[in-house]
C-alpha cells in the first residue's frame, strides 16, 4: 500500500499533484511520500510487537537525511554498512546505540569511529573481522558488542546478485562452524558476545524462505544463549515488495488466487515467525530497507523525444540508468506511468534514457499510453536502491529529492550545479 494514486486524471503523491513538484524542482526527480514511509515502518512494528524488537531500518536502500529522520523520529534503529552511513545518522539526528554495523570490509578507522559512538552492535562477517574489533576496542579501553552473522545455507529463490544466504556468497560464517567461533570469541577479552545475526537476502516476496531459515537456526541461537548469554537474535532484512502492477493494483481478484495468499505481508510475515521466535524470549531485530522504502518513492522523467523506427517505438525521457540503475542492473521492472491520463491508444514502447549505453533502458516492449514531448512520466517504487544507487556517469548531474508530507512537499536534497561534479578534481601540475 503506498500514496501515489490518480485524482481525476492526476496523479498525486498523497495531497500534493506530483506535475506541480516536476515544474517547481525540475526533473529527474525523485519524490518520496512521508505518509508511505511511516505506514510501513508502523504496520512491521505493530506485526511483531507480541515479541521484544527493534527494527533497524537497512539505509542502504534509502539515506536521505529526511526519510532518516522520519524513522528515526519513530523510534527505529538503523541497519549501517560503513562509517560514512553512521555520520548519516548521526547528522539525520538518530541514534548511534540503535545501529548495527554489518559488512564484510569494516577498516580500523570506521571499527572505532563506531565504538566511539557506542553503536548497539558489529555483525561479524569472519573471524579475522572478530580478532580485528577486539584489538581496536583494547586500544580503546572498551567493549565492543559483538553478533556474527550465520550464513545458513538456504537459498532465498531470488535474484542470484541479491541472495546471500548459501554458501555460494561472500556474506556470514556457515552455520556449522559458528558454535566453535562463539567459543573461541568468547576468549577474546575487549568483545561482548551480544547476539548472533542472518540475512538471507533481498526481495523474497513469500515468507517461506525466512520461516526455513529461522527453524534451521534457531537450535543454535538457543544453545549460544544458554552459553554465552546472547540477547538478540537478528532476523535481517529482505522482505519483498510489489513492483508488478498486475499484483499492485489490477484484478480484485487476484487477492483470492492462492498465489495472492502466499504474497508477504507484515501480518503474514509476523504470523509464521513470531510462533518461532516468541518461546526464544530474546529481543528480535530486524532489518528492512525496501520493505519500508520501496513504494514509498517514485522516480518522475520528462519525455524529450519520441522516436519511432522500423520496429520501436522509444520513449526517450531525461532520467537515465544513473539515476535508476536496477532495470539496467537485475533486469528490474518498475511499472511506469504518466502524470496525467489522457486516455486514448496505447502502444508498445521502450522507455530509454540519454547515455551512450544499450542497457540505459527503464522498459521494453511494454504497452504504454502514447506520450509526446513535455508529458511527464513516473517510475513507481523507485525509494529503494534508487537514489543511493546514483552515479555521476555521462556527468549527469545526480536527480533532486522532494519530500511529500500531507499537502506539504520540501526539496530535500537539491540538483547539485554540474560544475560540483568535478570539483574534487584538479589538472596535473605538468599540464597546465
Ligand atoms: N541487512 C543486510 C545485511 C543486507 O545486506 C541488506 C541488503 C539488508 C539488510 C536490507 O535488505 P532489504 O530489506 O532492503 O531487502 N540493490 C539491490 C538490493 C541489495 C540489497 C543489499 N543488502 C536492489 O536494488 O534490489
Amino acid at each position: 500500500m503506498h500514496d501515489f494514486r490518480y485524482v481525476g486524471k492526476k496523479l498525486y503523491c498523497e495531497d500534493v499533484a506530483v506535475e506541480s513538484l516536476a515544474k517547481k524542482f525540475g526533473t529527474p526527480l525523485y519524490v518520496y511520500s512521508q505518509r508511505t514511509l511511516t505506514r510501513h515502518f508502523q504496520e512491521l512494528d505493530r506485526a511483531m510487537s507480541p515479541v521484544e524488537h527493534l527494527i533497524c531500518f537497512a539505509m542502504k536502500s534509502n539515506s536521505n537525511q529526511s526519510v532518516l529522520r522520519t524513522l528515526a523520529n519513530l523510534g527505529g534503529g538503523f541497519d549501517i554498512v560503513s562509517g560514512g552511513e553512521l555520520q548519516r545518522v548521526i547528522a539525520a539526528g538518530g541514534d548511534a546505540r540503535k545501529c548495527v554495523f554489518a559488512g564484510v570490509g569494516k577498516t580500523d578507522a570506521e571499527i572505532e569511529f563506531a565504538l566511539r559512538r557506542g553503536v548497539y552492535c558489529f555483525n561479524a562477517e569472519s573471524e579475522p573481522e572478530l580478532h580485528r574489533i577486539n584489538r581496536v576496542a583494547a586500544r580503546l579501553k572498551k567493549i565492543a558488542p559483538v553478533a556474527v552473522r550465520v550464513n545458513p545455507n538456504v537459498d532465498a529463490h531470488t535474484h542470484a546478485k541479491i541472495t546471500t544466504g548459501t554458501y555460494e556468497n561472500k556474506f556470514g560464517i556457515a552455520i556449522e562452524g559458528i558454535e566453535a567461533i562463539y567459543a573461541r570469541a568468547a576468549k577474546l577479552k575487549n568483545l561482548r558476545l551480544r547476539g548472533l545475526q542472518m540475512h538471507i537476502g533481498s526481495q523474497l516476496t513469500t515468507v517461506s524462505p525466512f520461516e526455513q531459515a529461522v527453524t534451521k537456526v534457531l537450535p543454535l541461537v538457543q544453545k549460544l544463549k544458554a552459553k554465552h548469554g546472547l540477547e538478540f537474535f537478528s532476523i535481517g532484512g529482505g522482505l519483498g515488495i510489489i513492483y508488478q502492477p498486475a499484483l499492485a493494483s489490477g484484478d480484485p481478484a487476484w487477492w483470492q488466487t492462492s498465489a495472492a495468499k502466499k504474497i508477504l505481508t507484515p501480518h503474514s510475515y509476523a504470523a509464521r515467525l513470531v510462533p518461532l521466535l516468541k518461546p526464544l524470549g530474546m529481543k528480535i531485530l530486524m532489518e528492512p530497507g525496501r520493505f519500508i522504502s520501496g513504494n514509498s518513492g517514485i522516480l518522475v522523467t520528462r519525455v524529450e523525444y519520441v522516436k519511432r523506427t522500423g520496429k520501436k517505438n522509444f520513449v526517450i525521457v531525461d532520467a537515465a540508468m544513473n539515476d535508476l540503475i536496477r532495470p539496467a542492473f537485475y533486469d528490474a521492472y518498475h511499472e511506469i506511468v504518466p502524470l496525467t491520463k489522457k486516455g486514448g491508444a496505447v502502444i508498445s514502447s521502450d522507455v530509454v534514457g540519454p547515455i551512450c549505453e544499450s542497457g540505459d533502458y527503464f522498459c521494453k516492449d511494454r504497452p504504454l499510453p502514447k506520450v509526446g514531448e513535455g508529458d511527464h512520466l513516473a517510475l513507481l517504487s523507485a525509494g529503494a536502491y534508487g537514489f543511493v544507487m546514483a552515479s555521476v556517469y555521462n556527468t549527469r548531474s545526480p536527480a533532486a529529492e522532494v519530500l511529500v508530507n500531507g499537502r506539504r512537499s520540501a526539496l530535500v536534497r537539491k540538483r547539485l550545479p554540474v560544475k560540483e561534479i568535478w570539483a574534487a578534481e584538479s589538472v596535473a601540475p605538468w599540464l597546465k
